[in-house]
Protein backbone atom coordinates (compact mmCIF):
# COMPACT_ATOMS: atom_id res chain seq x y z
CA UNK A 1 0.00 0.00 0.00
CA UNK A 2 0.84 3.50 -1.20
CA UNK A 3 0.85 5.74 2.56
CA UNK A 4 0.07 9.25 2.06
CA UNK A 5 1.14 11.38 4.52
CA UNK A 6 -0.38 15.16 4.81
CA UNK A 7 1.13 17.86 6.65
CA UNK A 8 -1.07 20.88 7.37
CA UNK A 9 -0.97 23.99 9.90
CA UNK A 10 -4.35 24.98 9.93
CA UNK A 11 -8.16 24.50 8.84
CA UNK A 12 -6.92 21.81 6.23
CA UNK A 13 -9.39 22.65 3.61
CA UNK A 14 -6.84 21.13 0.96
CA UNK A 15 -6.14 18.09 3.00
CA UNK A 16 -9.70 17.08 3.51
CA UNK A 17 -10.62 18.04 -0.44
CA UNK A 18 -8.09 15.37 -1.42
CA UNK A 19 -9.59 12.44 1.50
CA UNK A 20 -12.30 13.56 0.08
CA UNK A 21 -11.62 12.81 -3.42
CA UNK A 22 -9.18 9.75 -2.72
CA UNK A 23 -12.57 8.24 -0.80
CA UNK A 24 -14.73 9.22 -3.76
CA UNK A 25 -12.35 7.74 -6.44
CA UNK A 26 -11.61 4.89 -4.39
CA UNK A 27 -7.84 5.33 -4.36
CA UNK A 28 -7.17 2.25 -2.62
CA UNK A 29 -8.27 0.45 -5.28
CA UNK A 30 -7.14 2.60 -8.35
CA UNK A 31 -3.77 3.12 -7.10
CA UNK A 32 -3.33 0.66 -3.71
CA UNK A 33 -2.79 3.93 -1.76
CA UNK A 34 -4.38 5.83 0.72
CA UNK A 35 -3.91 8.89 3.45
CA UNK A 36 -2.19 7.25 6.31
CA UNK A 37 -1.35 9.97 8.37
CA UNK A 38 -1.94 14.24 8.68
CA UNK A 39 0.59 15.71 11.09
CA UNK A 40 0.30 19.21 12.17
CA UNK A 41 3.51 21.54 13.79
CA UNK A 42 0.15 23.34 15.74
CA UNK A 43 -2.10 21.83 18.31
CA UNK A 44 -5.03 23.60 17.28
CA UNK A 45 -5.19 23.30 14.01
CA UNK A 46 -8.61 23.15 12.80
CA UNK A 47 -7.82 20.43 10.27
CA UNK A 48 -6.77 17.56 12.89
CA UNK A 49 -10.53 17.54 13.89
CA UNK A 50 -11.46 17.33 10.20
CA UNK A 51 -8.96 13.93 9.31
CA UNK A 52 -10.42 12.40 13.00
CA UNK A 53 -13.83 12.51 11.44
CA UNK A 54 -12.59 10.85 8.54
CA UNK A 55 -11.02 7.95 10.64
CA UNK A 56 -7.54 9.08 9.78
CA UNK A 57 -4.50 9.30 11.82
CA UNK A 58 -3.54 12.17 13.34
CA UNK A 59 -0.31 13.80 15.24
CA UNK A 60 0.96 16.62 16.27
CA UNK A 61 4.91 17.73 16.48
CA UNK A 62 5.00 21.36 17.84
CA UNK A 63 7.29 23.46 16.73
CA UNK A 64 7.10 25.37 19.56
CA UNK A 65 9.20 22.44 21.26
CA UNK A 66 12.15 22.72 19.64
CA UNK A 67 14.75 25.18 19.82
CA UNK A 68 15.85 25.49 16.22
CA UNK A 69 14.52 24.50 13.09
CA UNK A 70 16.63 21.39 12.47
CA UNK A 71 15.80 19.56 15.54
CA UNK A 72 11.61 20.27 14.75
CA UNK A 73 12.65 19.25 10.66
CA UNK A 74 14.38 15.82 12.45
CA UNK A 75 11.44 15.40 14.85
CA UNK A 76 9.18 15.66 11.67
CA UNK A 77 10.69 13.48 9.37
CA UNK A 78 11.13 11.02 11.75
CA UNK A 79 7.36 10.93 13.02
CA UNK A 80 6.74 11.14 8.53
CA UNK A 81 9.39 8.03 8.57
CA UNK A 82 6.91 6.09 10.96
CA UNK A 83 4.04 6.18 8.50
CA UNK A 84 6.18 4.28 5.89
CA UNK A 85 5.15 7.26 3.01
CA UNK A 86 5.19 6.89 -0.66
CA UNK A 87 4.46 10.34 -0.77
CA UNK A 88 4.52 13.84 1.59
CA UNK A 89 1.91 16.06 0.63
CA UNK A 90 2.52 19.88 2.21
CA UNK A 91 -1.18 21.28 2.43
CA UNK A 92 -1.15 24.69 3.70
CA UNK A 93 1.64 23.40 5.76
CA UNK A 94 3.18 27.07 7.01
CA UNK A 95 6.59 26.18 7.92
CA UNK A 96 9.73 26.75 5.84
CA UNK A 97 11.79 23.24 5.65
CA UNK A 98 15.36 22.94 6.17
CA UNK A 99 17.40 21.56 2.76
CA UNK A 100 17.73 18.84 4.95
CA UNK A 101 14.16 17.61 5.08
CA UNK A 102 13.80 18.44 1.93
CA UNK A 103 16.48 15.81 0.38
CA UNK A 104 15.31 13.27 2.32
CA UNK A 105 12.03 13.16 0.56
CA UNK A 106 12.80 14.93 -2.57
CA UNK A 107 10.82 13.82 -5.26
CA UNK A 108 7.66 12.14 -3.20
CA UNK A 109 7.72 15.91 -1.74
CA UNK A 110 4.47 18.29 -3.14
CA UNK A 111 3.44 21.54 -2.25
CA UNK A 112 0.41 23.81 -3.02
CA UNK A 113 1.15 27.57 -3.02
CA UNK A 114 -1.90 29.89 -3.64
CA UNK A 115 -0.03 31.87 -6.37
CA UNK A 116 0.82 31.50 -10.27
CA UNK A 117 4.03 30.73 -9.17
CA UNK A 118 7.19 31.65 -10.46
CA UNK A 119 5.14 34.77 -9.56
CA UNK A 120 4.42 35.47 -6.03
CA UNK A 121 6.75 32.75 -3.82
CA UNK A 122 6.04 33.66 -0.28
CA UNK A 123 3.48 35.32 1.77
CA UNK A 124 0.55 37.42 1.28
CA UNK A 125 0.40 36.35 -2.06
CA UNK A 126 -3.32 37.55 -2.94
CA UNK A 127 -2.15 41.13 -1.84
CA UNK A 128 0.33 41.40 -3.50
CA UNK A 129 -1.05 40.18 -6.79
CA UNK A 130 -4.11 43.01 -6.37
CA UNK A 131 -1.21 45.42 -5.63
CA UNK A 132 0.48 44.43 -9.09
CA UNK A 133 -2.40 44.93 -10.93
CA UNK A 134 -2.70 41.56 -11.53
CA UNK A 135 -5.30 40.31 -14.49
CA UNK A 136 -5.23 36.60 -13.57
CA UNK A 137 -4.16 35.03 -10.01
CA UNK A 138 -4.23 30.95 -9.19
CA UNK A 139 -2.32 28.21 -7.47
CA UNK A 140 0.45 26.06 -8.36
CA UNK A 141 1.02 22.57 -7.21
CA UNK A 142 4.92 21.91 -7.57
CA UNK A 143 7.65 19.32 -6.86
CA UNK A 144 9.49 20.23 -3.39
CA UNK A 145 13.11 21.48 -4.13
CA UNK A 146 15.43 23.22 -1.44
CA UNK A 147 14.44 26.69 -2.79
CA UNK A 148 11.69 28.15 -1.14
CA UNK A 149 8.19 27.51 -3.29
CA UNK A 150 10.00 26.24 -6.44
CA UNK A 151 10.44 23.22 -8.30
CA UNK A 152 8.92 21.60 -11.01
CA UNK A 153 5.33 22.46 -11.88
CA UNK A 154 2.76 19.58 -11.57
CA UNK A 155 -0.22 21.56 -11.93
CA UNK A 156 -2.05 24.81 -11.88
CA UNK A 157 -4.98 26.79 -11.70
CA UNK A 158 -5.89 30.38 -12.94
CA UNK A 159 -8.47 32.77 -12.00
CA UNK A 160 -9.80 36.31 -12.33
CA UNK A 161 -8.44 38.95 -10.45
CA UNK A 162 -12.34 41.22 -10.53
CA UNK A 163 -11.79 45.41 -9.68
CA UNK A 164 -13.49 44.64 -6.09
CA UNK A 165 -11.51 42.16 -4.87
CA UNK A 166 -10.28 41.90 -1.67
CA UNK A 167 -7.19 39.59 -0.90
CA UNK A 168 -10.22 37.89 1.19
CA UNK A 169 -12.16 37.28 -1.80
CA UNK A 170 -9.41 36.47 -4.16
CA UNK A 171 -8.02 33.77 -1.51
CA UNK A 172 -11.25 32.21 -1.71
CA UNK A 173 -11.80 32.07 -5.74
CA UNK A 174 -8.48 30.38 -5.49
CA UNK A 175 -9.19 28.07 -2.62
CA UNK A 176 -11.93 26.70 -4.38
CA UNK A 177 -9.59 26.11 -7.53
CA UNK A 178 -6.82 24.32 -5.03
CA UNK A 179 -9.49 22.04 -4.14
CA UNK A 180 -9.78 20.90 -7.77
CA UNK A 181 -5.81 20.50 -8.31
CA UNK A 182 -4.22 19.32 -5.51
CA UNK A 183 -6.22 16.16 -5.24
CA UNK A 184 -6.00 15.78 -9.52
CA UNK A 185 -2.31 16.12 -9.48
CA UNK A 186 -1.43 13.89 -6.71
CA UNK A 187 -3.70 11.28 -8.53
CA UNK A 188 -1.79 11.48 -11.64
CA UNK A 189 1.69 11.74 -9.47
CA UNK A 190 0.25 8.08 -7.67
CA UNK A 191 0.82 5.71 -10.53
CA UNK A 192 4.57 6.80 -10.82
CA UNK A 193 5.47 6.08 -7.18
C1 LIG B 1 -3.98 27.44 0.99
O1 LIG B 1 -4.43 28.54 0.26
C2 LIG B 1 -2.58 27.06 0.55
O2 LIG B 1 -2.35 27.24 -0.83
C3 LIG B 1 -1.77 28.02 1.36
O3 LIG B 1 -2.37 28.06 2.61
C4 LIG B 1 -3.77 27.79 2.46
C5 LIG B 1 -4.12 26.66 3.39
O4 LIG B 1 -5.48 26.42 3.42
N1 LIG B 1 -0.39 27.59 1.43
C6 LIG B 1 0.63 28.41 1.54
O5 LIG B 1 0.51 29.61 1.59
C7 LIG B 1 1.98 27.72 1.58
N2 LIG B 1 3.02 28.66 1.46
P1 LIG B 1 -6.04 25.04 3.98
O6 LIG B 1 -5.39 24.80 5.35
O7 LIG B 1 -7.51 25.29 4.13
O8 LIG B 1 -5.71 23.95 3.01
Amino acid sequence: MKNIVILISGGGSNMAAIVRCAQRDNWRKAYDAQVAAVISNRPDAGGLAVAREHMIATEVVDHKRFATREEFDAELAAAIDRRQPSLVVLAGFMRILTPAFVQRFQGRLVNIHPSLLPAFPGLHTHRRAIDAGCRVAGATVHQVTTELDFGPILEQAVVPVLADDTADTLAARVLTQEHLIYPRAIARLLPQI
